[in-house]
């Protein structure tokens, strides 16, 4: 499996035969000018909130590459209304897709569109594809959740909100990511925006002296998982 990040909270995750996208806010964030959202074709485009800064660029690439929406129920019936599939889910669901199996989590956040219009509840997903298991949680705060995961999962790579403020901060992320038991961690959700500026050294430096295995992604450069 390939990773690529897009900038914020946004990522590509690809198996051999499906791509999945992550909260696309790529077209408004100065930080990812340098990616084209119409090179990225993905088959599944998976939501964990109704904010503007997560869902700006799903319109778009869903009616252009005919994606799927994976969401909440009041998500995927706001995009319903402009025409696009969606497969519905809430909290502690899962259900088997095409590419692997997708269990929807509880996030510690809030979630309304940005007219203000309810966005259900907030969420994260474990994908477990591949051999692989991925747990991205969304927008959240530090939560006992994280303990119970660990428990039904074998969590390869966690995704978490570092840049504080409007989620948690990196020292609960490394807190997380202990309770996760996650072989590794990356952080998303920093640089973006003033309030949630990072010291990118500050950070590594934290994370090396608590033993965690940590790494901050680069936009639009490709990993594997
Ligand atoms: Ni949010
Ligand atoms: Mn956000």
């Amino acid at each position: 499996m390939k990773c690529t990040f897009f900038g914020h909270s946004s990522f590509l995750l690809e198996t051999e035969h499906h791509s999945l996208l992550f909260d696309p806010f790529i077209s408004q964030n100065p930080l990812a000018n340098n990616i084209d959202i119409d090179s990225i074709n993905p088959d599944y485009i998976l939501i964990s909130h109704a904010h503007g800064d997560h869902i700006a660029d799903v319109e778009h690439i869903a009616k252009r590459s005919e994606s799927m929406i994976i969401a909440n129920f009041e998500i995927v019936n706001h995009f319903a209304e402009k025409g696009i599939t969606g497969f519905a889910m809430n909290s502690g669901g899962s259900h088997l897709f095409p590419f692997g199996n997708i269990a929807m989590t509880h996030a510690y956040h809030s979630s309304s569109f940005p007219d203000g219009t309810y966005g259900g509840n907030p969420n994260g997903f474990v994908i477990q594809a591949e051999g692989k298991t991925i747990y991205y949680s969304g927008d959240t705060a530090i939560s006992s959740d994280f303990a119970l995961l660990s428990e039904r999962y074998d969590i390869d790579l966690a995704i978490l909100p570092i840049g504080n403020v409007f989620t948690m901060d990196y020292f609960d992320a490394e807190r997380a990511c202990k309770m996760l038991k996650a072989r590794k961690c990356m952080g998303v959700h920093f640089d973006t925006f003033p309030p949630i500026k990072i010291d990118h050294d500050i950070v590594r430096t934290y994370m090396k002296l608590k033993g965690q295995d940590f790494f901050l992604p680069n936009i639009g450069v490709q990993f594997d998982l």
